[in-house]
């Protein structure tokens, strides 16, 4: 059985005031309602609030990850973080794949395929994010784009390595639209995903757990977490509201 998880990517959001509250709030939350005994809870700040955040949850059950590495090793690579960097300030995982870092910062499948490569060997969690735009949808494409980005993804991956990862199924066109994927479409995408995970090996396919992003809120999250594929959330713009991120929590 997988356990629940649900992700917050605070994007480019945040000072320092502001994470403080919105950390202290969110453990506050957590702690009450005792939600980490059933879910695993991540938050991904920007990077330079990292450390900031860290210390704050050092003590609990919520885990802090980071929202890009880079391929490479330490050296010279001005404005890069590595992967080792990011475990040694107490990362546990780190997306990759984002669509906003595909479109916009030349992250194309070569560089998230070195990318994986670089946080499994650091110790992180991959947290590999998929997902089709709206021409592709509506020219049919959906399956066949996150079947490539997944097999490039792994393709130099052992076993042991893919088990590893988390997935998040991020259809382009639900991100920070609030138009977000019916529960159905998401489904759709998440057993094929299941499959593919599944053509490695069914012991891959039981342990990976597939998260659904794009326009989560605390009102959609419960349909879609129901889904038998859906395993939990990566949350932009909800997750900067504490009482929202709970109730996605909750949800799941
Ligand atoms: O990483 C999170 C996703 O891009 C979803 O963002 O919840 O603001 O649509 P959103």
């Amino acid at each position: 059985m997988r356990r629940a998880l649900v992700a917050g990517n605070w994007k480019m959001n945040g000072r320092v005031a502001q994470n403080d509250e919105l950390v202290t709030t969110v453990l506050a939350g957590l702690e009450q309602q005792a939600l980490t005994e059933r879910v695993d809870v991540m938050v991904f700040p920007p990077s330079i609030y990292i450390t900031q955040v860290e210390a704050a949850v050092r003590e609990s059950d919520l885990s802090v990850g980071a929202q890009n590495l880079c391929e490479f090793g330490d050296g010279a690579y001005t404005g890069e973080l590595s992967a080792g960097m990011l475990a040694d300030v107490g990362c546990s995982a780190v997306l990759i794949g984002h669509s906003e870092r595909r479109a916009m910062f030349g992250d194309r499948e070569q560089r998230v395929a070195a990318k994986v490569k670089a946080a499994l060997s650091a110790g992180l969690t991959p947290v590999l994010c998929l997902g089709e735009s709206l021409e592709q949808r509506d020219a049919g494409e959906t399956l066949a784009v996150v079947s490539g980005q997944f097999r490039s993804a792994v393709a130099g991956l052992e076993l042991s390595e893919i088990v590893q990862l988390v997935l998040a199924y991020e259809p382009v066109w639900a991100i920070g639209t609030g138009r977000t994927a019916t529960p159905e479409q998401a489904q759709e995408v998440h057993a094929h995903l299941r499959v593919l995970l599944a053509e490695q090996g069914q012991n891959v396919a039981d342990v990976v757990r597939v998260l659904y992003g794009g326009s989560v809120n605390a009102d959609n999250a419960a349909a879609l977490f129901a889904q038998q594929d859906i395993d939990g959330g990566l949350i932009g713009g909800a997750s900067l509201k504490a009482k929202d991120f709970l109730a996605i929590c909750h949800a799941a």
